[in-house]
C-alpha cells in the first residue's frame, strides 16, 4: 500500500510517498518558506497559509515524479490536522481531503506533534532498528518544548511543557534582539560552536526553576535582549560571548528537565523537533537518540512512518470528511 502524506502545521510544505509493504520511503520534499517569512523577521501565520497554497502541490507533484507515481496510484492519504497554525493547517487538511475524495481513497489525519515523538520510527527505513521502548521524549521546536514517557505506539503520557515560548521560539526572537536573520537558531548554534568554550560562561543567564516537568524560555530571553542593550554596539567577540552562553541556558534547562525525568521514570532518552538539531544539545545528551537532523525539522516523511506504524497496529482510523483542523492540542 502507497501512503501519501502532507504536512503543513507551520512554514513548510511538505509531502511523502512511503511504500508500507517494503517499510521503504519512496520520496520526500520539503518546501520550506524561510525566504518569504524573513522580510517580516519571523513567522506571519496569512503569508504562510499563502505559500502553502502555491508550494504544497509543487511537493505533491514532486514527490510523486520522484517515485514515477501517478495521483491515482496512491492509496490512502494522510495529513496532520493539529496542533499548528490554524490557517496553514486548513490549507494542508482541504488538500488532501479533496485528493482522497476525488481519488475515493481512505483518508486519515494524524497529530503533528505524536509524528515529531514516533519519528525515531524512521529509523526503519534507513535499515536501523529504532530505539527500544520505554523513552523519555522530548519535542522540542519553533512551536513546541513538550516532554513524554513512551510506553509503545498510540501509549504515551505527557509530562509537561513550555509555560510562555518553545525554546526554538526562544533562539528566534533571542537572534531577532540583535539583528540576526529568522530562524537565527541554526546560526546561534554555529556561532556558539566556532567560540571559545569560555564563551559559554561568559554570561550567567537565569536556568528558571519551574516546577515539576515544565518550562520557561520568555524570562531568559528578556534577560538576553537587556544584556545585548546594555553592551551595545557588540563586537562579533561580545556577540559570540552572549549567544553561546544563552544556548548553554536553553540547553541546559532542557537537559535538566530530561535527566530528572529519566531519573524518575527510565527509558531511552529521545530528542526530536528543530532544535533536536542544535550540536550543544545533542553534546549534552550522550547516549540519547536523535533522528536525522532533515528528520528532526518539520517534514512529511514522520507523518508517513506513523501513518503506516498505526495502520499496521489497527490504530489509523479513516477521518470522516467533515474533521477539522485544530490549532491547539491538549495531552
Ligand atoms: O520543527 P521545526 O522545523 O518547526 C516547528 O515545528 O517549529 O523547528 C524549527 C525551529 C526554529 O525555531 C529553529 O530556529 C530551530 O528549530 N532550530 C534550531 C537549530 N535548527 C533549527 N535551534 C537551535 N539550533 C539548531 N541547530
Ligand atoms: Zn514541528
Amino acid at each position: 500500500m502507497r501512503l501519501l502524506a502532507l504536512e503543513t502545521s507551520c512554514d513548510d510544505s511538505c509531502a511523502a510517498v512511503y511504500d508500507t509493504a517494503s517499510g521503504q520511503l519512496l520520496a520526500e520534499r520539503t518546501f520550506s518558506h524561510t525566504k518569504a517569512m524573513q522580510r517580516f523577521g519571523g513567522i506571519v501565520p496569512e503569508v504562510a497559509s499563502r505559500e502553502h497554497l502555491c508550494a504544497l502541490p509543487l511537493a505533491v507533484n514532486e514527490a510523486l515524479g520522484e517515485c514515477g507515481l501517478t495521483h491515482s496510484q496512491i492509496d490512502h492519504v494522510v495529513v496532520t490536522n493539529r496542533p499548528g497554525l490554524i490557517g496553514s493547517l486548513a490549507v494542508g487538511l482541504a488538500y488532501g481531503k479533496s485528493l482522497a475524495f476525488a481519488l475515493q481513497k481512505p483518508f486519515s489525519v494524524v497529530s503533528h506533534i505524536e509524528a515529531h515523538l514516533f519519528s525515531p520510527l524512521l529509523a526503519r527505513t534507513l535499515g536501523q532498528e529504532p530505539p527500544a521502548f520505554p523513552w523519555v521524549a522530548l519535542v522540542v521546536s519553533g512551536g513546541h518544548t513538550e516532554l513524554f514517557f513512551v510506553e509503545a505506539l498510540g501509549k504515551f503520557r505527557w509530562l509537561g511543557g513550555t509555560l510562555d515560548d518553545a525554546a526554538g521560539e526562544a533562539f528566534d526572537k533571542i537572534g531577532k534582539a540583535i539583528g540576526m536573520e529568522y530562524p537565527a537558531g541554526p546560526d546561534i548554534d554555529k556561532i556558539a560552536a566556532a567560540a571559545p568554550e569560555s564563551a559559554r560562561t561568559a554570561f550567567h543567564f537565569p536556568r528558571a526553576q519551574i516546577q515539576e516537568f515544565n518550562f520557561s524560555f520568555s524570562g531568559l530571553k528578556t534577560a538576553v535582549a537587556l544584556e545585548a542593550a546594555k553592551q551595545s554596539p557588540l563586537t562579533p567577540e561580545g556577540k559570540a560571548n552572549l549567544l553561546a552562553s544563552a544556548q548553554e541556558a536553553i540547553v541546559d534547562a532542557l537537559v535538566n528537565k530530561v535527566r530528572k525525568a529519566q531519573r524518575e521514570l527510565g527509558g531511552t532518552v529521545v530528542v526530536t523537533g528543530g532544535v533536536a538539531c542544535n550540536s550543544r544539545l545533542r553534546a549534552k545528551l550522550p547516549g540519547a537518540y536523535f533522528p536525522a537532523p532533515r528528520h528532526c525539522s518539520d517534514n512529511a516523511a514522520m507523518v508517513a512512518s506513523l501513518a503506516a506504524a498505526r495502520l499496521g497496529a489497527n490504530l489509523l482510523p479513516p477521518a470522516p470528511w467533515d474533521v477539522t483542523a485544530s490549532a491547539r492540542e491538549d495531552w
